[in-house]
């Protein structure tokens, strides 16, 4: 027994000796003992035992979430070009086995830099470069995987090179903006004294222990053959349950602000992090996504998340792949009335008569990344009049009105419209509203038949103007959503301290 746990441990230090480039990856900033620090053992290991996993893993967005510059990686052109973006001039070109890139600002300063690191692989490539400090900066220039070329994300603007938005300041630091979600168990280690960071990660990537969770006792439990114990697959995470997957997936693939210092993985999302509720800032009124919200946000809204559907009824979740093409993946689950023109009332043209191209519109980041909104919403064309918001109808059908599309679909289903969440979100977005529409709304935040994040979202948007309405809102602080119940804490902050003392030591022992 002894032995073979002997054998692998050389199998891991010999591969993570080696890499593709010859650098190594475990040693660049995180040495191979922090590979197994906190029982993190790097995929490596995995591949062993689970090959059809890895097999389909590799090559996937999150195996190439982040990697070390070298021939394999690097898609960007840099064969002694230059091109000149909203004042920027380039020469982007190879020293030896290195990716170099020269650099000329606005106000005339010039250098050049090595790129360290890709980051990202479709649409797009961005590239990472070392700072002194341990700092890592995230190069504004990108590659355009699509049309091969460079370009910038927000062209037009010209940067100034002290400008917090310019890719050398803080706004594009690595450490702390972009590091967590591209590599496995990162911790930042920033020290304020000297403004420096020593950020380590047991993998470079988004690798098996990303979502498993440390591996070593699964792998010493699996390599211990004499042990009869039954319990199958002991001490990994599976995420098998649409509760455990989110839990994985959620700390990466949502807009949220970060309550802990270092992830731990297989603990709830919820005691980790605050998740932005859907404020017209970040979201539409109705909330549709606006900025780059990434996923979490807007599936908690759906049907189809409070119906136990998970991320992997679509997704494979290593390749990450659809599981299925066109209608066929919603067709799964859905009834066949669906796929004809009956519902949708388009010819069965592979655009028109596609379920996402009316419940899953997108929006384009990063100049040229398209992201669908996975609130899996109807189209309602009749709040875009009201309100303004954006729906699918008009996404194609430009040349035409929202009255046009809120005509026709009252002429293809009827009058009225099924209730949505979204009504009571919009309407809580109005200034001046009627008794009657503040009494609905006291009622919305309190009816669990609405998403949580719908609640909480109207919790926030609500004015406070007497104290008969921060009844409501006691109840809702004992709501068994986290974030409903802090978003009607924060609600309190308008009174004054004293006041607000015996509300929040009741708030103290809340179990998020
Ligand atoms: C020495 C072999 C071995 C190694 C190494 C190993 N596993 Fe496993 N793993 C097993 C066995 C055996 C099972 C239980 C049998 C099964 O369900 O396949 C299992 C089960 C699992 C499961 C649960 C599968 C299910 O039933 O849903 C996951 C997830 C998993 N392993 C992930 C990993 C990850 C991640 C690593 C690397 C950190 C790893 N394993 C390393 C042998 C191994
Ligand atoms: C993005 C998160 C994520 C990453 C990264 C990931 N897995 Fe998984 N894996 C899952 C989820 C979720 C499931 C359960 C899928 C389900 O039940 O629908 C799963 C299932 C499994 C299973 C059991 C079913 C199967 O497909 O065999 C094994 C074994 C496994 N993973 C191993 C690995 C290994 C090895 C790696 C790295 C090479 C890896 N996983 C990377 C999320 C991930
Ligand atoms: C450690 C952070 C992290 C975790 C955990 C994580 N992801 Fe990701 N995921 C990313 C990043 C980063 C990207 C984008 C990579 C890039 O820049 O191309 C991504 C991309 C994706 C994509 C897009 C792939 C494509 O082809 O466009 C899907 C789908 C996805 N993740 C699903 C999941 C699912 C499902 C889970 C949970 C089972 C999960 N992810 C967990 C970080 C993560
Ligand atoms: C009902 C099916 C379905 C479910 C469930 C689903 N997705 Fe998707 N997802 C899609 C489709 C369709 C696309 C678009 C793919 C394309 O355009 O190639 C997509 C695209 C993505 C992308 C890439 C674009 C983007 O928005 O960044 C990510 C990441 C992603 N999904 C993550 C997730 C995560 C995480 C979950 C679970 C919380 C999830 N998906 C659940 C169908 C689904
Ligand atoms: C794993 C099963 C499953 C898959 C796959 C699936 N759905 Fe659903 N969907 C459901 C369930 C369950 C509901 C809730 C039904 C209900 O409450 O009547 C639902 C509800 C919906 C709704 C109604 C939303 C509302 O507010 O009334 C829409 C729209 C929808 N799905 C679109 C899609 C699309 C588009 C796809 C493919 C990208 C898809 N679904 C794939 C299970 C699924
Ligand atoms: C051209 C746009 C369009 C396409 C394509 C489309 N739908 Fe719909 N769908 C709608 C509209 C509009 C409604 C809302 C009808 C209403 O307001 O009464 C709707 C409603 C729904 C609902 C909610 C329950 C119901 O019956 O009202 C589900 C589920 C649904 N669609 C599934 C699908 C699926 C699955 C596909 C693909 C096979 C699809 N839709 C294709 C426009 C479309
Ligand atoms: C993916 C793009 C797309 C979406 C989304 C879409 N349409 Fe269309 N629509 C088309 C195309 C293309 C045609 C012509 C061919 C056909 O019928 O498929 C068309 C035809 C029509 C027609 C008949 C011809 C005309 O212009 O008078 C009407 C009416 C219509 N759409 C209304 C709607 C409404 C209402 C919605 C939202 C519920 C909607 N469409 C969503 C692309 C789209």
């Amino acid at each position: 027994m002894r032995t073979i746990v002997y054998l692998l441990f050389l199998v891991l230090i010999f591969s993570a000796c080696k890499n593709d480039s010859g650098k190594d990856s475990y040693t660049d900033i995180a040495d191979f003992k922090s590979v197994h620090e906190d029982g993190y053992v790097g995929d490596v290991q995995c591949m062993q035992c689970h090959k059809t996993a890895f097999k389909e893993w590799k090559k996937s967005d999150h195996d190439l979430a982040m990697k070390i510059a070298n021939d394999s990686t690097v898609l960007g052109d840099f064969n002694d070009l230059r091109t000149t973006l909203d004042g920027v001039s380039y020469f982007f070109s190879k020293k030896n086995s290195n990716f170099s890139v020269h650099i000329k600002e606005i106000d005339g300063s010039e250098q050049e830099y090595i790129i360290s690191y890709t980051f990202g692989v479709h649409p797009l490539q961005q590239y990472l470069i070392d700072f002194e400090n341990g700092k890592k900066q995230l190069l504004r220039v990108t590659w355009d995987a699509v049309e091969k070329k460079w370009y910038h994300q927000y062209a037009g603007d010209k940067m100034d090179p002290h400008d917090w938005m310019h890719w050398t300041e803080s706004s594009q630091n690595w450490n702390t903006m972009y590091a967590e979600c591209h590599s496995t168990n990162l911790k930042k280690n920033y020290n304020h004294q000297d403004d420096s960071f020593k950020t380590t990660y047991s993998s470079i990537n988004v690798s098996c222990e990303s979502c498993h969770g440390p591996g070593e006792k699964h792998v010493l439990w699996a390599t211990n053959s004499n042990e009869e114990d039954g319990v199958a697959n002991a001490y990994i995470l599976k995420g098998n349950s649409q509760f455990n997957q989110l839990n994985m997936c959620a700390a990466c693939h949502s807009r949220r602000a970060k309550l802990t210092e270092n992830y731990a993985p297989g603990q709830y999302f919820e005691d980790q992090y605050l998740l932005q509720v859907l404020d017209t800032v970040n979201y539409h009124g109705d909330g549709q996504i606006k900025n780059e919200d990434y996923v979490y946000g807007s599936f908690i809204q759906s049907k189809m998340f409070h119906n136990d559907v998970k991320c992997t009824d679509c997704h494979n979740p290593h390749t990450l792949k659809l599981k299925m093409q066109g209608n066929n993946l919603c067709m799964q689950c859905h009834e066949p009335k669906y796929n004809e023109p009956s519902h949708h009332f388009h010819s069965v043209d592979p655009k028109s008569s596609l379920c996402i191209n009316c419940h899953m519109t997108g929006e384009t980041y990063m100049g040229i990344d398209f992201r669908r909104d996975h609130s899996f919403r109807v189209p309602r064309p009749d709040q875009s009049v009201v309100y303004g918001t954006p729906n699918a109808c008009i996404g194609c059908h430009m040349d035409k009105s929202d009255t046009w599309a809120a005509n026709q679909v009252k002429q293809w289903y009827g009058e009225k419209r099924q209730e949505h969440f979204s009504d009571g979100m919009l309407l809580s977005t109005k200034s001046g509203m009627t008794p009657n529409e503040r009494k609905m709304l006291d009622d919305y935040i309190n009816n669990l038949k609405y998403p949580a994040i719908a609640r909480a979202t109207v919790i926030d948007n609500l004015n406070i103007t007497s104290t008969a309405q921060f009844l409501p809102i006691l109840n809702s602080l004992k709501d068994q959503s986290p974030l409903v119940r802090y978003n009607a804490l924060m609600k309190f902050m308008i009174l004054n301290p004293a006041e607000r003392i015996s509300i929040a030591s009741e708030h103290i022992k809340d179990t998020s």
